[in-house]
């Protein structure tokens, strides 16, 4: 398998845990770090709304959280024909975390579309600008 195959299928089984009783929408993610290791990464809502944390998030909090640091791609997956891209907030801490580095968006039926985090966040406040 491709390594953005391999990392689809991480980010699907991820997805088989989303915690989305409210949207109905069940988002995976995978992230893989320069290490090799790929972290999975669910959306997890609560009855707030407004403290659910992305798939992608979950992902990223759990590869900071076991030492990890640089990162080559991470991948978003959805049971939607339109691919899904991460949001603003997840656009920040992509590019904070990862850089620019490639957006693999899926669906369950195999479509897939790759864009670079430069493209998708083109003027990001970073570091740089502090
Ligand atoms: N969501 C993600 O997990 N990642 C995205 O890229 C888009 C949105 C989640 C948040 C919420 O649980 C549900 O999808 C609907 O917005």
């Amino acid at each position: 398998m491709s390594d953005n195959g391999v990392l689809i299928s991480a980010a699907k089984q991820a997805r088989e845990n989303a915690h989305a009783p409210f949207s109905n929408f069940r988002v995976g993610a995978a992230l893989r770090a320069t290490s090799g290791r790929i972290f999975g990464g669910c959306n997890v809502e609560n009855a707030t709304y407004g403290l659910t944390v992305c798939a992608e998030r979950v992902a990223i909090f759990k590869a900071i959280s076991e030492g990890e640091r640089g990162f080559d791609a991470i991948c978003v997956v959805t049971d939607t024909e339109t691919l899904t891209p991460p949001c603003g907030a997840c656009r920040q801490l992509i590019w904070e975390f990862c850089g620019d580095v490639p957006v693999i968006m899926a669906n369950l039926k195999g479509k897939t579309e790759v864009i670079q985090m430069k493209d998708l966040f083109p003027k990001p406040f970073d570091s740089s600008n502090l």
